[in-house]
Order: C-alpha cells, then sequence, then structure tokens
C-alpha cells in the first residue's frame, strides 16, 4: 500500500519538529513537505540524517509541488485558518493540533471539510493518555460527590489553570449533571488556597521547572478517594496520537473534534 503523504505546515516548530521526526519513524507514513515562515533554505534535513524534504514559506505552491495526502498544522491560531482555507482547496485531508481556535474557525473547518468532502481530525490534545484521563474522569464522576483536581506544569506556562484541567472538570460535571461540593474553608487565612472553582471542582496549579505536563484528579467519598493521575514527560507523548489522526484523516470525508472520537471512548 503506498504511504500517506504528509506537509507539516509550521514545520520548524517545536511541534512541528516533533511531527516531522514522528512521520519518518512511521513505515506507513512519508514526509513529503515542510512549510514554516520562519524557513530560510531551500529544505529541511529528515531525522536519519541523509535525506531531506522541501522547505518553504509558501504553503500553495508547497502543495502544488509535493501533493501531499494530509497537512499537519501545529502554528498558531491566526496562521492556521488560512492554510486550513488553502489546503481544502487543493482537496488535502488535515490534521490540526494548534490551539486557541475560536467556535467560528471550529464552524469553519467543519463545513468547508463538508462542502469538499475533505477529512479532518482537529484536537486541542493528541495525547492519547490525557485523552482516556479524561474519558476516566467522566465515567468516575457520577460516583463521588466531591472532586479536586491539581494540575502540574513546567514555569513557562502562561494559563492558569490549564486547558487540560478545564476541560476534565467540565466533563465531569456535565457526565454526573450537577456541581460537585465544593469544600470552602470558614476561615482561608491565605487567599486561594482552597483553589478555583468550576462546577465544585476545586482546581491548584503548580508552576515550578523540572515539571512538563502533569495532573491528578481526585475524586471523594466516605471513607474513600479515587486518585487518576496523567504525566507527559515529552512532546512525543502527543505523537501516537498525531500519527493515528493523519491515517484516519485520509479516510474520512467530514472533520472529527477531538481525538477521543477516533478512539472511540
Ligand atoms: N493538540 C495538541 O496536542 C498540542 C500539543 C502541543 C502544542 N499544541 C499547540 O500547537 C501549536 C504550536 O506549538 P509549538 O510549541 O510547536 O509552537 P512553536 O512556536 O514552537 O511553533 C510554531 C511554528 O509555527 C510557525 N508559524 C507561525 N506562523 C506561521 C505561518 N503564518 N505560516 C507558517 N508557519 C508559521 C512558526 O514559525 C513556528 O516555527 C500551539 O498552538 C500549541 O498550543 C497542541
Amino acid at each position: 500500500m503506498e504511504r500517506v503523504k504528509v506537509l507539516v505546515h509550521g514545520v520548524l516548530g517545536k511541534m512541528g519538529q516533533e511531527v516531522l521526526s514522528a512521520v519518518s519513524r512511521d513505515p506507513k507514513l512519508e514526509a513529503v513537505a515542510g512549510v514554516d515562515v520562519k524557513a530560510s533554505k531551500k529544505e529541511i534535513l529528515l531525522p536519519d540524517g541523509a535525506s531531506s524534504i522541501p522547505l518553504s514559506r509558501d504553503l500553495e505552491s508547497a502543495l502544488r509541488g509535493c501533493h501531499p495526502d494530509v497537512m499537519v498544522d501545529f502554528t498558531n491560531a491566526e496562521a492556521a485558518m488560512p492554510a486550513v482555507r488553502t489546503a481544502v482547496k487543493h482537496g488535502v485531508a488535515l490534521v490540526i493540533g494548534t490551539t486557541g481556535l475560536s467556535d467560528a474557525d471550529l464552524n469553519e473547518i467543519e463545513s468547508l471539510c463538508k462542502k469538499k468532502k475533505v477529512g479532518a481530525v482537529v484536537a486541542p490534545n493528541f495525547a492519547i493518555a490525557a485523552v482516556v484521563m479524561m474519558h476516566l474522569a467522566k465515567v468516575a464522576a457520577s460516583f463521588f460527590d466531591y472532586a479536586e483536581i491539581i494540575e502540574m506544569h513546567h514555569e513557562q506556562k502562561l494559563d492558569a489553570p490549564s486547558g487540560t484541567a478545564l476541560a476534565t472538570a467540565r466533563g465531569m460535571v456535565q457526565a454526573r449533571g450537577s456541581n460537585f461540593v465544593h469544600v470552602y474553608a470558614k476561615k482561608e487565612s491565605i487567599a486561594g488556597s482552597r483553589g478555583g472553582d468550576l462546577g465544585g471542582v476545586a482546581l491548584h496549579s503548580v508552576r515550578m521547572p523540572g515539571l512538563l505536563a502533569h495532573q491528578e484528579v481526585i475524586l471523594g467519598a466516605p471513607g474513600q478517594t479515587l486518585r487518576i493521575r496523567l504525566d507527559q514527560i515529552n512532546r512525543e507523548a502527543f505523537m501516537p496520537g498525531v500519527t493515528l489522526a493523519i491515517k484516519k484523516a485520509v479516510e474520512l470525508k467530514e472533520a472529527v473534534f477531538g481525538l477521543d472520537r477516533l478512539l472511540g471512548l
């Protein structure tokens, strides 16, 4: 069977580099081009160190020249949408990992793909462990009245709580159909000690070097607690999800949102 040809948009970024390596290692995939606004050379070396593929700043000409089956995008919200429009115009399937897309952006991706019968997988988190953790937290949510989330990230993370913690808490509240019991301290001598509150779930954020992305969901009931723990130690964690999405995207005729759908959760 022919290998799926992949163009990496944002190839010089942290995720783009990781995607290029993962695609190059997968015998069913073939990296055919890289596009990045920062490109200053005409070629990019593949991780084997022996071969290279075309590198360009111009997506349109890269699509014409290399005829990829799939464009993988890890850029930013401003760059992703023009790239999506161009790729769909060329009938190229999409794997979008860029975060920060608005609801209007997601609706546009859905309708563009439907119109052109082009497949797409759009997921804010490609780490299979994170997706399964959120699923397990939703399953557990109905059996406990108390829940707290401690999320731990590197010190350069801008936002708190993390998007994953927010999504986990929202999913848990939705799954049980009511808020958890949030225990407020009668006397909070240091403000914020009981964390944030989303639907009764107390959210706590830890930021320090030595961490990448970790989360513990603690559910409580009389005489018992359940802990669900996620540890992502590097960006490789996202790659099995990305390569799975690439292989699925070429078979799809519409956009799928969230890796959980591909995993059958
Ligand atoms: N879905 C997931 O599982 C997941 C995981 C990690 C990161 N992300 C998201 O992926 C995105 C990229 O993250 P990163 O850490 O690799 O960032 P990064 O800044 O290291 O890389 C982004 C790359 O995109 C390029 N770029 C920017 N504008 C462009 C344009 N107009 N045309 C072409 N290339 C352009 C930049 O030059 C850069 O090389 C972010 O939105 C991040 O939140 C998603």
